[in-house]
């Protein structure tokens, strides 16, 4: 069994973040997106693993999963020139593939749990795919799943007005080489891309069996700036353990789940987890609260801030409250002690500012 993790698109609802990292390296928890995918692949097995990268962004990510040692994998990566649909993404991937059957996992999506169960219902079921889902609120904005009462997949379409049932396709599916033929007889969509979805469905026409699994836990999709404090949330929530390796002063309360990696410095603060601080971040000052995950070298001064997600290398500076942002990397947010009541922004393309 082989992995392919798709890392290219545009990530244009995640800008500006996006404009200077690949929307699957965005950090949750303090980790880029992408390491959660890998690590699920490799814990069911997997040691083979393509990744689908873009000219824009291919060497970014190269540059942060590297060759794959430090998850006991090997990664070949794979050009896709343009962002013509999942299934495109297949059938650049195709030589790399052979006969082999494989795991496609989207490289932004995180799930709640393991994927060696829904690996090994392939075999159970003698599919030709299984397909992960999840019930949701807004089937209209994903593929949607009809199935029958033993999970066998009926219909899928992708992005439907009117939805036949409220089972998203999660982003993670296991396929048998015949997926090749079906994707061969597809014909771009609406939006102009070559459609897995579209493909599975060419496949049950030509008689496959396609077997579904649903997630009970969590899945979070993180496509837009409240999805990834979502995100965020439920991870720190669900993964983050008390370890103190960075230096807390005497007049410092740090209280609850907080991780604090090597020479963080938090100096006459508040800390109340769950919350992440990367390397050499200085905390001074300063109230963190609750489902914060703050990158490496990153400066907190005089602020209260609670709910964000700051970014390596940014400070925030002698702000009386910060909530449920996200600051990018090196950016600066800070008072202007002279003038309080006028607002100076240097504010990149796409930024959000709510006053
Ligand atoms: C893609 C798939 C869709 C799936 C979704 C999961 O949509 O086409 O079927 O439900 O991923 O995240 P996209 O993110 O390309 O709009």
């Amino acid at each position: 069994m082989k992995g392919l993790i798709l890392s290219g698109g545009r990530g244009t609802r995640l800008r500006p973040l996006t404009y200077t990292a690949a929307k699957q390296l965005v950090p949750v928890a303090n980790k880029p997106i992408i390491y959660y995918v890998v690590e699920n692949l490799a814990s069911a097995g997997i040691r083979d693993i393509g990744v689908i990268i873009s000219p824009e962004t291919g060497g970014d990510v190269k540059k942060a999963l590297g060759r794959g040692e430090r998850w006991g994998v090997r990664f070949e990566y794979i050009l896709q020139q343009e962002p013509l649909g999942l299934a495109h993404a297949v059938k650049v991937a195709r030589g790399y593939l052979g006969d082999s059957p494989f795991v496609m996992y989207l490289g932004d999506n995180l799930i709640g749990c393991g994927i060696r169960d829904f690996v090994e219902k392939l075999d159970e079921t003698r599919s030709d795919a299984v397909i992960l889902l999840k019930p949701v609120p807004n089937p209209s904005s994903f593929g949607v799943a009809e199935i029958d009462g033993k999970g066998r997949i009926l219909r899928l379409v992708e992005k439907p007005k009117d939805p036949p049932s409220n089972l998203a396709l999660v982003g993670v599916y296991v396929f048998r080489p015949s997926i090749h033929d079906a994707i061969d007889e597809i014909r771009p969509s609406a939006r102009g891309e070559l459609e897995i979805t579209d493909a599975i469905q060419r496949l049950i026409e030509r008689g496959g069996r396609v077997h579904s699994h649903i997630v009970e836990e969590w899945w979070l999709d993180t496509g837009k700036k409240d999805d990834l404090l979502v995100a965020n949330t439920v991870v720190l929530d669900d993964l983050i353990k008390r370890r103190i390796e960075g230096e807390v002063d005497e007049n410092s309360t740090v209280t609850g789940r907080v991780e604090l990696e090597k020479g963080v410095k938090v100096i006459n603060s508040v800390l109340r987890g769950p919350i992440a601080v990367g390397e050499g971040t200085v905390i001074e000052d300063s109230f963190v609260g609750p489902f914060t995950s703050i990158g490496s070298s990153v400066r907190i001064e005089g602020s209260a801030i609670e709910h964000c997600v700051i970014l390596d290398g940014a400070v925030i500076s002698h702000v009386e409250r910060l909530e449920d942002s996200i600051v990018g990397r090196n950016a600066r947010v800070h008072r202007n002690r002279e003038r309080h009541k006028a607002l100076r922004l240097m504010i990149g393309d796409d930024s959000d500012v709510e006053l």
